[in-house]
């Protein structure tokens, strides 16, 4: 009969390749795919335009329930749309991701967006891979297979820095660093490897070589070993 639906979580601070790790695990097994930080994001970045006071709480939470987010989960061309207005390039400006800590430790935050992502892994047919920070802990703790990415912080640093193109590694190692100790440090479901996630570290690690050691895990858990 047809294969049973795979969950993998992937999870792991910023700048350890989950995103392309985990889009090309997807696409390579026909699977459904779902950036949770675009997520966390997207309602940052309606928080910032509609002139919420991100160092207010209360002011997050009371209106946490109100932008409309929709993902796309089609790994060759995930999609994000606040309201239906397309966010996909508005969510990555360092504005957002200065905030968006702020906002995701907001506990009425979380429990929306949480519910948004249980909904998706729950339709997608073949099967989903998710990536954040709290999905094999808190989002979907049932998963099939549980990965926890790591790599040195000149690494992540590094990686990052060559995104944003030109960008100043000192500056962006420390900014990666204040940012995963808030968001390992929140109260709500912070960053943290589930015990029965694998953990891998891709510093010495290609790309190919983290997605390889991925999709090999996925066909091993397929396989019932
Ligand atoms: O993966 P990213 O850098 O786009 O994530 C942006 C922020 O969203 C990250 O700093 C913390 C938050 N986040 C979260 O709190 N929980 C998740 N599951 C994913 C992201």
């Amino acid at each position: 009969g047809a294969a049973q639906p795979v969950i993998v979580a992937i999870d792991g601070p910023s700048g350890t390749g989950k995103s392309s790790t985990s889009k090309a695990v997807a696409a390579q097994l026909g699977l459904s795919y779902l950036d949770t930080g675009a997520q966390y994001r997207a309602i940052t970045w309606w928080m910032v335009t509609s002139g919420i006071d991100i160092e207010d709480p209360t002011a997050i939470a009371a209106v946490a329930g109100k932008p409309e987010i929709v993902s796309g989960t089609d790994p060759l061309d995930p999609t994000i749309s606040v309201d239906g207005t397309d966010v996909a390039a508005a969510i990555r400006t360092q504005e957002v991701t200065s905030q968006v800590s702020a906002v995701s430790a907001v506990p009425e935050v979380r429990s929306r967006i949480t519910e948004l992502q249980r909904s998706l892994a729950a339709a997608a047919e073949q099967g989903i891979v998710v990536e954040g920070r709290d999905i094999g802990t808190t989002v979907l703790p049932d998963a099939d297979l549980k990965v926890f990415l790591t790599a040195s912080a000149e690494a992540r640093a590094a990686r990052r820095s060559g995104e944003l193109k030109g960008a100043d590694v000192a500056a962006t190692r420390e900014a990666l660093i204040k940012r995963d100790a808030a968001d390992s440090s929140r109260k709500t479901s912070p960053l943290a490897k589930a015990d029965d996630a694998v953990e891998v570290d891709t510093t010495e690690l290609t790309l190919a070589q983290v997605i390889e050691c991925v999709v090999t895990l996925v066909e091993e858990k397929r396989a019932g070993k």
